[in-house]
């Protein structure tokens, strides 16, 4: 079976290598706007998208094997080939420095040369389960948690960030925060654009947390990490305080606005802070986790999120013995009281609200990406049989939630980034983990594999009457997403996707 499958990959690459031998390796984002390479045999004939073999920013033996194993037993050739996509697309251009010794790199998110917490920590979920089985993938992971524990050090309110200066790359301008203000202010040679996401901090603590119970090394748990630790807190404590003092004073610890003709983000109202809040336990946010403005502070996903990772961080402290008891009290009051402030405000009829503003206001609908209503299970909050959540999340499917849209060619949940009418993939692969539903998990397996615009690669969003047109050429976190599903119906679900009944783990 290996061998059988590796002869067709050998081949294709040597048509590569003579292909490339005038040229250097192109950029990715172009590569992946055209297809390449010979269409696998199902009815869609997807190209296959992985950069030459010399062109990779890192490879990893434990990647490849799944690839061979996994692709192996798949039995549509067409998902085969997503999945074969998809897997290593992290690894295949995103890895732009990555310096051992140094213990630094720096990973892009796809088409923007910049590195977010939240993707990075998305862009290497997939790989979790081989971090004990691949060194240098570990020691990569490492790396990429001790250079963003500098960066939160720094600026905890920031969720994106330039080259670090170890690596020698030069920043690029962030041309849509043109006429950005931001307080407390931040040096753009180090922050790329300084959003506050609380989930930002959330995937921080996520690929810590991972990392820890995969490989149960502690040693990312240096001074950066724990100066990080501590700012992450600092934040909660000040995000989750009313928006007024008992003498209407208006309590600000960051505000940031964009300047109306110059800046492609809305100014933000009430002088860059949103709308008020009340205190309920759960900790505020100003964006969403797509980058736009909430409509109210407190997202109930990303609370849900918080309240996990913070579990785990607890539990991970403890187990590795740094067991500063400050770290772990803290985090496990923080983790229980959000989650009763948000089982107590968020619900109304048996269902979520997406965000609330701690004074009675719900806004009732739900986002594209992660953390979003849908995705409360993969995050861990609660089980796919939970009554609230399947109550939520049939509204969630249906044209109550006024971002779910439904096309001649495509369906799902979008939100207002890549405007209501383009649902995103990723909401699909959010809603596959929380279905136990074999008909339905099919039926949107295969939405989301009959309209990557014959490009087999997992997009931003796509407009539901015409699969051709799509935002993001290259969005490695959605490719990455997409494949980490699979590896989860291959175990869960094997019956549907694989030949035989058998579960693949990794
Ligand atoms: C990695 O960093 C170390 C320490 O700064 C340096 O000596 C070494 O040359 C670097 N290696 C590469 C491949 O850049
Ligand atoms: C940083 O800001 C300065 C001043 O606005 C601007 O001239 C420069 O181009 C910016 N650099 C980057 C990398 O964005
Ligand atoms: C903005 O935030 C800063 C703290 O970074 C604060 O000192 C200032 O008062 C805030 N301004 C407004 C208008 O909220
Ligand atoms: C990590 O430690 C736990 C508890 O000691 C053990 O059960 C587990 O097998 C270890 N995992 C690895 C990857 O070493
Ligand atoms: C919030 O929830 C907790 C646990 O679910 C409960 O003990 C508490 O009384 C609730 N608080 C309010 C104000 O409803
Ligand atoms: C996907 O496309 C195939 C044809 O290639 C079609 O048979 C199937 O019904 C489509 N499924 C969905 C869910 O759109
Ligand atoms: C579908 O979208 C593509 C890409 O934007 C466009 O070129 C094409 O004309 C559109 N097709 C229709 C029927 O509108
Ligand atoms: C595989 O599993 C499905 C669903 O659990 C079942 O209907 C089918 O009979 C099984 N096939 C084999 C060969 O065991």
């Amino acid at each position: 079976m290996r061998l059988w499958l590796y002869a067709p990959f050998t081949l294709l690459l040597a048509a590569f290598a003579t292909k490339q031998v005038t040229g250097q390796c192109p950029s990715y984002t172009e590569y992946s706007k055209n297809p390449h390479g010979a269409p696998s045999e199902g009815p869609l004939g997807l190209p296959y998208m992985r950069p030459d073999i010399t062109c990779r920013t890192f490879t990893s033996s434990a990647v490849e094997n799944v690839i061979r194993e996994l692709g192996g037993r798949i039995k549509d050739p067409d998902l085969a080939r997503l999945f074969e996509n998809t897997f290593p697309n992290t690894l295949g251009d995103t890895v732009k420095y990555f310096n051992k010794t140094e213990n630094i790199a720096f990973i892009v998110t796809g088409d923007i040369t910049a590195q977010w917490l939240r993707d990075t920590a998305n862009q290497f979920a997939h790989y979790s389960s081989l971090l004990s089985k691949d060194a240098d993938l570990a020691a990569l992971v490492r790396a990429v948690i001790n250079t963003e524990s500098r960066y939160v050090s720094e600026y905890p309110y920031c969720g994106a960030f330039q080259p670090p200066p170890e690596s020698g790359l030069d920043p690029t301008e962030n041309v849509w925060a043109r006429g950005v203000i931001v307080n407390p202010p931040v040096d753009n040679k180090t922050v790329f654009e300084c959003k506050y996401e609380i989930d930002s901090l959330c995937g921080l603590l996520k690929l810590s947390r991972s990392y820890f119970q995969q490989t149960n090394d502690s040693s990312f748990m240096n001074e950066n990490w724990h100066s990080a630790i501590k700012q992450i807190f600092r934040v909660i404590e000040e995000q989750s305080q009313a928006s007024w003092d008992e003498n209407f004073n208006f309590i600000s610890y960051y505000n940031w606005t964009g300047t109306p003709g110059v800046s492609l983000s809305p100014l933000v109202n009430n002088d860059g802070n949103g709308e008020p809040k009340g205190y309920t336990g759960m900790v505020g946010t100003h964006h969403r986790p797509s980058d736009d403005l909430s409509a109210f502070a407190f997202l109930t996903p990303a609370n849900a999120m918080l309240s996990v990772e913070l579990e785990f961080l607890a539990e991970i402290v403890d187990a590795a013995g740094h067991g500063s008891l400050d770290i772990t009290s803290s985090a496990r009051t923080w983790s229980n009281r959000i989650k009763d402030a948000l089982w107590n405000t968020t619900v109304e009829n048996g269902i979520f609200a997406y965000e609330t503003n701690g004074l009675g206001s719900k806004y009732f609908m739900d986002d594209a990406n992660v953390p979003s209503l849908l995705s409360l299970p993969y995050l861990g909050f609660l089980g796919r049989s939970n009554p609230t959540y399947k109550k939520t999340r049939e509204y969630l499917l249906s044209s109550r939630n006024p971002y779910y849209a439904e096309g001649s060619s495509f369906k799902g949940i979008g939100g207002p980034h890549a405007r209501a009418w383009r649902p995103w993939p990723m909401s699909l692969v959010s809603s596959i983990f929380g279905s136990d539903d074999d008909a339905e998990i099919l039926d949107t397996l295969y939405t989301i594999a009959n309209n990557t615009a014959g490009l087999g690669l997992i997009h931003e969003g796509q407009y539901i009457h015409n699969s051709s047109d799509y935002t993001r050429p290259w969005f490695a976190w959605a490719n990455s997403y997409f494949a980490e599903m699979i590896l989860d119906l291959a175990a869960r679900k094997p019956h549907l996707i694989l030949k035989t009944n058998e579960s693949y783990y990794v």
